[in-house]
C-alpha cells in the first residue's frame, strides 16, 4: 500500500494512503474516541460526531472516521474546539439514554462508557424529553433494549452481512427513531435466527444476550448435581475475558474455574463432537449407498438450523438428523452416565458453557427433549461465563491447569477440537468417513482444501474409491449460495458444512467483544486478525492429540459397544437425533 506524508498535532507522520484521519490517527498511536465506526468501513454512518478533529485548511470540524487522509494533511486531534465538540456529541447521547450503568450487563465493557470517560462528558448537561422506547426479551436468546441505543448502525451492517437478507433496521424517523426488527416486532416474531452477530458489534447494552446466571445458581441453590460442559471455542478465547493475549488457549484454567465455581462435575464437549461424527459420517454414507436425499448438511449450527427452519424450510429433509454436540452430550449425561454413576436423571442439571447464543433458543426447545426431560438445561455464553467468573473472586490467571473429568464420557480426539472453526466439522467427518466406508484409516488426518476464512470453500475427496464433493459455508449470505443451487437442482454437493456465524464458532455470538479499546496491548491489526488466533489455538490443540479421528476415541467404541449397539441404531436415534419444523414466525407479512 503506497505511504503518503501527514502531521498530527504537528509531528510528521507516514501513513497509508486510503485510509480514514481516524485509521490514520490509531495507527500512529492517537485514540480519537469513535462509535459509529466499526471494523473498516463495515459500518461507517458518520453519524455519532464522537470522533471530530480538526483539519487545517477544512470548513469546520470533520468526522475522522469518514474523512479521507491527503498528501500534507495537518490533523489536530486535542484543540479546545474539537475537544469540546466531542464531549457535546457524547453529552447528546447520553441526554438519550437510560444510563443504568449499575443494572447493565454490558456495563464493563461499555463504549459509550469509554468514550464519555475519554471526552469527559457528563450525562446531565442536556436534560429533556427522550426517546420512545422497546425493551423485548421475549426469545430465549436475545434482549433489545432501545433505551441503550446509539442508532450506530453497526448492528444493522452486520446482521445484514451474517443473515445475508437483514432482520434490523431503522424504525421511523427523526427523534422517534430505534432500530428493531421491521415494523418493531419483537425477535420472535421476525426472522432473527438468534446468531448474536448484532450483539458481538453493539456498542452499549442495547443487544445482549439473556443473561443466564440466574438459572444456574438456582439450580445449585435448589441441590441439583449440578454439572456443565464446555465447547472448544470457548476455551479458545475465555482468556481475553481476563486480559490475556487472543488466540491464548486456557483449558486447563477453565477447567480449574468451572470447579471452583461449584459444578460437580466439569466435562468436555468434545467426548460428543466424536460422537457426532460417528453418527453423522454414517447418516452421510447411508445417504449415498442408499440413494438418500443428497447433498446432506450439517445440523450443528442452531443459528443455521434456524435459518433452514425459516427461509428455506424446503430443504429441510436435506439436513442432517444429528443433534448438535452439546444436546448429544446431555441426553448421554442423563440417558447414560448418570444410570452408571446412580444419579436421578430428573436431579440432574446440565449446563452447556458455548460461544453461542443461538444455543440458548436451542436448548429449550420441544424437540430437544429425550424421554420428558431437557437434554440442556442452561446456556452460558463465554461471557457469561467470564462475569461468572470474575463475581466469584477467582483470579484466573492464577489458577492452576486442571484437567476435564474423564469419567466414562471424558475422552476425546482432535477430531472434537476443531469443530470450534468453520470446516471443522467437514474435515472431522472426512477424517472418519473412509474408515466407515472400509473399515481401513484414510492416510493422513489434514484437509487442508476445508480451512481458511474464505466465504465457500469447496473440494473433491477420493474416499476409498468413492469422490465426495464436498462445500463448507459460514455466515447465512455465504450459505445462500450453496442454498439457491440446492432450490435449483444444480448442486453438485455430497456434503455442505454450514457454520450460522461468519468464521464459525471461534466468533459466535457469544464469544468475547474485540474492540480495540478494551485490547491495549494487542496488535493494531486485531480486528482482522483474532479469527485466525482463535482458530490457531484449536488446530494447535488438535496437533498435541495423540488420537485425531473419532472412531478412535475409545470411551466413544465403549459407548457403543455396551449401550447404542451401532452408530445409527434405534436407540441412537432416539437419543442423537431430531426432527425440524417449519417456521413460518411473520405469517402476516407472507
Ligand atoms: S449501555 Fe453503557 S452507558 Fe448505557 S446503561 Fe449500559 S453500561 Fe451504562
Ligand atoms: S441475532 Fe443474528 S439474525 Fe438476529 S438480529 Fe442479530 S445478527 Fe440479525
Ligand atoms: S442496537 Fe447497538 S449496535 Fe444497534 S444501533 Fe443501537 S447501539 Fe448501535
Ligand atoms: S465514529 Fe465517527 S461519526 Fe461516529
Amino acid at each position: 500500500m503506497a505511504k503518503i506524508n501527514i502531521k498530527i498535532e504537528g509531528i510528521p507522520y507516514q501513513v497509508e494512503a486510503g485510509s480514514t484521519v481516524l485509521e490514520a490517527a490509531r495507527a500512529c498511536g492517537y485514540e480519537i474516541p469513535s462509535l459509529c465506526a466499526y471494523n473498516h468501513g463495515e459500518c461507517n454512518r458518520g453519524s455519532c460526531r464522537v470522533c471530530l478533529v480538526e483539519v487545517v485548511g477544512a470548513r469546520g470540524l470533520v468526522a475522522s472516521c469518514v474523512y479521507p487522509v491527503n498528501e500534507g494533511m495537518e490533523i489536530i486531534i486535542s484543540s479546545p474546539k474539537a475537544t469540546a465538540a466531542r464531549r457535546a456529541s457524547v453529552e447528546l447521547l447520553l441526554s438519550n439514554h437510560s444510563m443504568k450503568c449499575q443494572q447493565c450487563d454490558k456495563n464493563e465493557k461499555c463504549e459509550l462508557l469509554h468514550v464519555a470517560k475519554l471526552t469527559g462528558a457528563r450525562e446531565d448537561m442536556f436534560l429533556g424529553e427522550q426517546t420512545p422506547t422497546t425493551y423485548d426479551n421475549v426469545t430465549p436468546a436475545i434482549v433489545r433494549d432501545t433505551s441503550k441505543c446509539v442508532l450506530c448502525g453497526r448492528c444493522v451492517a452486520r446482521c445484514a452481512n451474517a443473515h445475508g437478507d437483514g432482520v434490523l433496521t431503522f424504525q421511523n424517523r427523526g427523534f422517534k427513531t430505534i432500530i428493531g426488527p421491521a415494523q418493531n416486532r419483537t425477535f420472535d416474531k421476525s426472522p432473527c435466527i438468534m446468531c448474536g452477530q448484532c450483539i458481538t458489534v453493539c456498542p452499549t447494552g442495547a443487544l445482549m444476550e439473556k443473561n443466564d446466571i440466574a438459572k444456574v445458581d438456582a439450580a445449585m441453590a435448589a441441590g441439583k448435581y449440578v454439572v456443565v460442559q464446555t465447547a472448544p471455542a470457548v476455551r479458545a478465547a475465555l482468556g481475553e475475558e481476563f486480559g490475556m493475549k487472543i488466540g491464548t488457549p486456557v483449558t486447563g484454567k477453565m477447567v480449574a474455574a468451572l470447579r471452583r465455581l461449584g459444578f460437580k462435575k466439569v466435562f468436555d464437549t468434545n467426548y460428543a463432537a466424536d460422537l457426532t461424527i460417528m453418527e453423522e459420517a454414517t447418516e452421510l454414507l447411508s445417504r449415498i449407498k442408499n440413494g438418500g436425499k443428497l447433498p446432506m448438511i450439517t445440523s450443528c449450527s442452531p443459528g443455521w438450523v434456524n435459518y433452514a427452519e425459516i427461509r428455506y424450510n424446503g430443504l429441510l429433509d436435506h439436513l442432517s438428523s444429528c443433534k448438535s454436540p452439546h444436546e448429544m452430550m446431555g441426553a448421554i449425561l442423563k440417558h447414560y452416565w448418570a444410570a452408571k454413576v446412580g444419579i436421578d436423571p430428573k436431579d440432574l442439571f446440565v449446563v452447556s458453557a458455548m460461544p453461542c447464543s443461538s444455543k440458548k433458543y436451542e436448548a429449550q426447545r420441544d424437540e430437544l427433549k429425550t424421554r420428558g426431560l431437557a437434554d440442556v438445561d442452561a446456556v452460558l455464553t463465554t461471557r457469561e461465563l467470564g462475569k461468572l467468573i470474575r463475581r466469584s473472586g477467582i483470579n484466573f490467571a492464577k489458577l492452576p491447569d486442571e484437567e476435564f473429568d474423564n469419567d466414562i464420557v471424558g475422552e476425546y480426539t482432535g477430531a472434537g477440537v476443531i469443530f470450534g472453526v468453520t470446516g471443522g466439522v467437514m474435515e472431522a467427518a472426512l477424517r472418519t468417513a473412509a474408515f466407515v466406508l472400509t473399515g481401513k484409516e484414510h492416510e493422513g488426518v489434514k484437509f487442508e482444501e476445508v480451512r481458511g476464512f474464505d466465504g465457500i470453500k469447496e473440494a473433491s475427496f477420493d474416499l476409498a474409491g468413492m469422490t465426495v464433493n464436498v462445500a463448507v459455508a459460514h455466515g447465512m449470505k455465504n450459505a445462500k449460495v450453496l442454498l439457491d443451487e440446492i432450490e435449483a437442482g444444480t448442486s453438485k454437493y455430497h456434503f455442505i458444512e454450514i457454520m450460522g456465524c461468519p468464521g464459525g464458532c471461534i466468533n459466535g455470538g457469544g464469544q468475547p467483544y474485540v474492540r480495540e479499546c478494551f485490547l491495549p496491548n494487542e496488535d493494531p491489526d486485531i480486528v482482522d486478525t483474532y479469527r485466525a488466533k482463535r482458530a490457531q489455538a484449536l488446530y494447535s490443540e488438535d496437533e498435541r492429540q495423540t488420537l485425531r479421528q473419532s472412531h478412535n476415541n475409545p470411551q466413544i467404541k465403549a459407548l457403543y459397544d455396551e449401550f447404542l449397539g451401532e452408530p445409527n441404531s434405534h436407540l441412537a436415534h432416539e437419543l442423537l437425533h431430531t426432527h425440524y419444523n417449519v417456521r413460518t414466525p411473520f405469517p402476516e407479512l407472507d
